[in-house]
């Protein structure tokens, strides 16, 4: 018995190898962590249950046949994070570059279906040279069956990527279909075609690091949610993130223990508005100065930032927060905008998230780029984003919400569940000045009179009092009561049930 236990053991050790100590050193040399060490700092520490680590590839050609190493290229299985259940797989680049065979597939799909069927998110480690080349179609074929399962997926467990090397060509699309992208800065990039491709084909002359490293995904692109100075600093992010996210649409986000009380009052948010309605504030201070002890995982950081995303959590519960930023194009809705924030609204509604939305919108942003860009389709994201949401929603108006974006911004006419305003509310179709510009054209040589057809729209509708006395406000509230009547709001709406019209489903403009 003694010799099958022993040589049990030597299979295991030399499976946790992979490609052997050279390429262990030279992933190393890169400053990046191997695939295990990954896992061990991803998971609980003793946590990491793995399956199939001695599943080799099939292929025989190109003299693969003298190259078998146990666990081709990926290490898979289960592990919990703070106590609870995900599924993990983690690229080892050290075998074969981590390139993707059929069976380093099927290991994949095999954790993507137990994580669907137990109802946990799969967390997927991305370092690989793409398609396995000796193997083909084979190889395409084992892709395929991993998008497939990442639609299935998706809605029903949280899927969060975490690219932490090479991420090239079809390999890209798994990352794509996911919830969440992290990168790792400098050792990380993901493209369709590689810089020597596009050279070719187009002349353009550009780096990896330029074509699709972490500073192009996160500020240009959008293709990736954040990213983070090494291999650790990714993973420990990963941990956060994870925290804030139920591990199934079967189950509610957890709730986590917090010292901070509900009915803390924060008088500075009294003095937050400017006087001047064009002088720009910070929302982030707002969100912060509202959230249990000021935690706020913002997302998308680098990019639109006129919009603002992420998670909080109010008397312990998860909330996902959309709020305009005034600081940047003054708030105004644009098309990267409307996308970012669509999306976040749409994966807060999958998985039972309640929705805060901070509404500081001075409209639409104008000009050709935008129009010629589609932001007509790409606003409308956002609008049947927020239509379609049916988890419970609270709205605050802290300043502007003018015109159409007034509707956008989870508007009470759009099914928000209770609607509140500051008093520095403006809620109108567009700004005094501009309202009295078109109303009172004749008058516009007229300075005097101008300036009191201003004052008098100003009167009339820079306030919050005119929606609220139709209703569309719940109520005015005081800034420094923020977190306590949000919370209180969203505490009502717990039992929320609503009601949807039969059908496959909506068509949301892509
Ligand atoms: N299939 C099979 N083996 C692959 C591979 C792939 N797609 N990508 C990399 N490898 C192997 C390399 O042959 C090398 O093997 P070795 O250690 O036995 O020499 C090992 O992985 C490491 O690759 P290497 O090229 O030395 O690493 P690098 O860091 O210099 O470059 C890449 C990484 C990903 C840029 C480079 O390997 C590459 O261009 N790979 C092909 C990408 C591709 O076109 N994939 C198919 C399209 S989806």
């Amino acid at each position: 018995m003694q010799d099958v236990i022993d040589a049990l053991d030597e299979k295991r050790e030399h499976a946790r190898q992979g490609g052997g100590a050279r390429r262990i050193e030279a992933q190393h040399a890169k400053g990046k962590l191997t695939a295990r060490e990954r896992i061990d700092v991803l998971l609980d520490p003793g946590s990491f249950e793995e399956y199939d680590m001695f599943v080799t590839h099939r292929t025989r050609d190109f003299g693969m046949d003298e190259q078998i190493i146990p666990g081709d290229g990926v290490v898979t299985g289960w592990g919990t994070i703070n106590g609870r259940l995900t599924y993990v797989f983690s690229q080892d680049f050290t075998v074969f570059g981590g390139s993707l065979s059929e069976t380093h597939a099927q290991k994949i799909c095999k954790i993507m279906d137990l994580a669907v069927q137990n109802g946990a998110p799969v967390i997927g480690l991305n370092d690989s040279g793409g398609a396995r080349i000796q193997e083909g179609v084979a190889s395409l074929g084992g892709y395929a069956e991993v998008f497939w399962r990442n639609v299935q997926a998706s809605g029903a467990v949280p899927q969060i990527s975490v690219i932490m090397g090479p991420c090239a060509g079809g390999a890209v699309y798994s990352p794509a279909m996911t919830d969440f992208i992290y990168m790792v800065k400098d050792t990380s990039y993901m493209f369709v075609t590689g810089p020597d491709v596009v050279k070719t084909v187009t002349n353009e002359v550009v780096t990896a690091e330029e074509l699709g490293g972490a500073g192009t995904h996160t500020k240009l692109s959008s293709v990736a949610d954040a990213a983070f100075e090494n291999d650790i600093e990714t993973l420990l992010e990963v941990r956060r993130l994870f925290d804030f996210l139920p591990l199934s649409a079967r189950e509610k986000a957890p709730r986590v223990a917090t010292n901070d009380q509900i009915d803390r009052r924060e008088d500075s948010l009294d003095t937050l508005i400017p006087a001047n309605a064009n002088t720009p504030y910070d929302m982030a201070e707002v969100i912060e100065k509202i959230a249990d002890e000021g935690d706020f995982l913002e997302l998308q950081k680098d990019h639109a930032g006129n919009i603002l995303i992420g998670f909080i959590r109010l008397n312990g519960q998860s909330v996902g927060v959309v709020a305009n930023q005034p600081m940047v194009l003054a708030g105004c809705l644009d098309i990267n905008a409307s996308k970012k924030a669509a999306r976040f609204i749409r994966f807060c509604d999958s998985f039972d998230i309640p929705i805060l939305t901070f509404v500081d919108v001075p409209g639409f942003l104008p000009g050709v780029a935008q129009e010629y860009g589609g932001i007509i389709k790409h606003g409308a994201k956002l609008l049947f984003a927020y239509a379609e949401a049916t988890v419970p929603k609270v709205t605050v108006i802290t300043r502007k919400a003018y015109g159409g974006a007034y509707d956008v911004m989870s508007s009470k006419h759009i099914r928000a569940d209770v609607n509140y305003a500051w008093p520095s509310a403006e809620i109108a179709v567009m700004g005094a000045k501009g309202a009295t510009e078109i109303l009172y054209r004749s008058e516009l040589g007229d300075a005097e009179k101008i300036a009191a057809r201003t004052k008098e729209y100003e009167d009339r509708f820079a306030n919050p009092f005119v929606a609220a006395e139709r209703g569309f406000i719940d109520d005015v509230i005081m800034p420094h009561n923020t977190r306590r009547r949000v919370a209180r709001a969203f505490e009502s709406l717990k039992n929320k049930q609503a009601h949807v019209p039969i059908k496959k489903h909506g068509n949301i403009p892509l």
